[in-house]
């Protein structure tokens, strides 16, 4: 018996939630994923809460009227710090948020340093102090909220060069050799940097170990999809039928909208369309 694939809307203000959505498909099969992303109102690392959690409130439901969704993630640290109990309450579907993954990062860490970066935003949130408190007391743990980065990558994407200097200097409070603190660990609290790891590693002098919670979050996606995944007789798992992208804020520069749309189909999407709302 064939069961209809689980529809998975994946939530972002950019190209940042590729890193959650590719993690999702590694291990999830028979769902079709759409993505949207916001850069009408990007960024959302300084965008006020109340403008925040309205604004994503109305956009989701907008979207979800027109394309019907069996789950929500929002793949969006800025976002899920600050709005994860207002979109639970406002929706009937199981909501995904991603957090920075301060908790790993404690198991990893040998120095007990552990930089955050992550936009203005999250550093700053209430809810990230918190999981700071909660989780790595006695550990050092050190925050750079950047939205250069963001854009950074973001220009990647898009086919514009990005220089490594850009990097340099937005790392270097953490990479200089004459600092008693470098972090060895460091947490990847915007799910657009994971997309940026090669430019970020090579910052430092010594090995640094990376941390994202992609990989949680598509656990946490099969665990809530389990009921409905279906093996066929081989006890394989479907593969995935169709994903689509869409973005709210029309591009007045379509050379990056082609270079976009091509880092969408590498990443096998179908298409990337204008939502209009
Ligand atoms: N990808 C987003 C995050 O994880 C936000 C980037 C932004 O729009 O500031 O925080």
């Amino acid at each position: 018996m064939k069961m209809p694939a689980k529809r998975v809307l994946i939530f972002d203000s950019g190209v940042g939630g590729l890193s959650v959505y590719e993690q999702i498909i590694n291990i999830n099969s028979n769902i079709e994923c759409r993505y949207l992303f916001d850069n009408a109102y990007f960024p959302y690392g300084e965008l006020p809460r109340e403008k925040l959690v309205t604004r994503i409130t109305q956009l989701l439901t907008d979207f979800t009227k027109q394309y019907p969704a069996d789950l929500i993630v929002i793949a969006c640290n800025s976002a899920s710090t600050i709005a994860l109990d207002d979109l639970r309450s406002h929706f009937s579907i199981p909501i995904v948020g991603v957090v920075p993954a301060i908790k790993p990062a404690t198991f990893i860490t040998k120095n007990n340093v552990i930089g955050l970066l992550a936009t203005p935003g999250t550093v700053e949130r209430a809810y990230t102090s918190t999981l700071i408190e909660q989780f790595a007391a006695g550990k050092k743990v050190l925050r750079i909220g950047s939205t250069k980065l963001v854009t950074l990558a973001e220009d990647k994407l898009m086919g514009k060069v990005v220089k490594q200097e850009e990097f340099n200097k937005i790392l270097a409070p953490w990479s200089s050799a004459e600092l008693k603190d470098i972090p060895d660990t460091l947490v990847l609290g915007c799910t657009h940097f994971p997309l940026l790891k090669e430019e970020i590693a090579a910052c430092f002098t010594k090995p640094i170990q990376l941390v994202d919670s992609g990989e949680a979050i598509a656990l946490r996606v099969r665990q809530l999809l389990a009921n409905s995944l279906i093996s066929n007789e081989k006890g394989e798992f479907k593969q995935p039928l169709l994903h689509q992208a869409f973005y709210t804020k029309a591009f007045t520069n379509l050379t990056h909208l082609s270079a976009l749309q091509k880092s969408f189909m590498t990443y096998g999407f179908e298409s990337l369309s204008f939502f209009d709302c």
